[in-house]
């Protein structure tokens, strides 16, 4: 199993703050917002993972990213997306990284408190997506389900949501999501979404869904963005974090540090 982050995009709902860094990279509360993605995928036992980001903050990233993981045995590695063509352009991106292992691959704006150690561990082929009840469905991609818990819908922003079950930024898949990705047409808004990837898995019979029980933030707006925020601080989510993540964190400000000093 390999792990991609999809940290591009234009970031336009958080102007001005995106006007000067990515969105991912915007703070959420004492860590920059790319390290929640990373800490999902490396707890869950990931450990080769390719961030795509966009390319006025590819810099940044790998500024920030490029060598602290190494010594933990944690390949990172980097890729530029040209211009947003949607969520699924990442499995047309990533084919060569993903060499045909399966993948997670987990929005860079999406904070969750749930662990996914077993949802990937266990995985073997197909599809899997999660769920969560949520106020404000029509903002995100829509599952409904039967009295017996079958799916019976997948919809990307509906205007009148058929339930209140959003589909979560972290989508788990076999080695044929690449070629799905490339079959599928772009949406009314330009983009290949990758609703339509759960919607070929569900046709073929092979998408499962789990609920999910813990907190989950799309970081994307002021609101999310700040409340994102406060529940790391008060549910002290970074100290959860794996271990490796939080060493990494702590080597990158010791080594700036250093180098700090023996310039001044
Ligand atoms: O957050 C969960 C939701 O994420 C899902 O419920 C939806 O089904 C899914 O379409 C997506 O909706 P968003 O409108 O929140 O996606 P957004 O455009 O904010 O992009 C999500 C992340 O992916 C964000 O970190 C930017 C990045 N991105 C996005 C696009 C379209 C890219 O790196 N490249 C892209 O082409």
């Amino acid at each position: 199993m390999k792990g991609i982050i999809l940290a591009g995009g234009t970031g336009t709902r958080l102007l001005p703050l995106t006007a000067t860094t990515s969105k991912q990279l915007l703070p959420v509360y004492d860590r920059q917002m790319i390290f929640y993605p990373l800490n999902t995928l490396i707890k869950a036992g990931i450990k080769d993972i390719l961030i795509i980001v966009s390319p006025d903050h590819s810099g940044q990233f790998l500024n920030l990213l490029g060598s602290i993981f190494l010594q933990y045995g944690v390949n990172i590695s980097f890729m530029v997306q040209k211009a947003p063509r949607g969520l699924a352009d990442a499995f047309i991106l990533g084919e060569d990284f993903l060499d045909n292992d399966c993948v997670a691959m987990v929005l860079g704006d999406n904070i969750f408190e749930d662990d996914f150690t077993d949802a990937i561990q266990s995985f073997h082929s197909g599809g899997r997506i999660f769920a969560l009840e949520v106020p404000d469905p029509e903002r995100f991609g829509v599952v409904e389900f039967d009295g017996e818990g079958r799916v019976i819908s997948i919809e990307e922003k509906p205007k009148k949501p058929k339930s209140h079950f959003a589909i979560p930024g972290m989508y788990v898949f076999d080695n044929r999501v690449s070629s799905f990705a490339k079959s599928v047409c772009p949406s009314d808004r330009g983009e290949i979404e990758i609703t339509d990837i759960h919607k070929v898995y569900l046709e073929k019979g092979e998408l499962d869904v789990r609920k999910l029980s813990g907190k989950w933030f799309d970081a994307g707006t002021f609101d999310s963005l700040l409340e994102a925020g406060k529940f790391v601080q008060e549910k002290k989510l970074g100290k959860s974090f794996d271990s490796i993540v939080n060493k990494a964190i702590e080597e990158y400000n010791i080594e700036v540090k250093r180098l700090l000093k023996a310039v001044f």
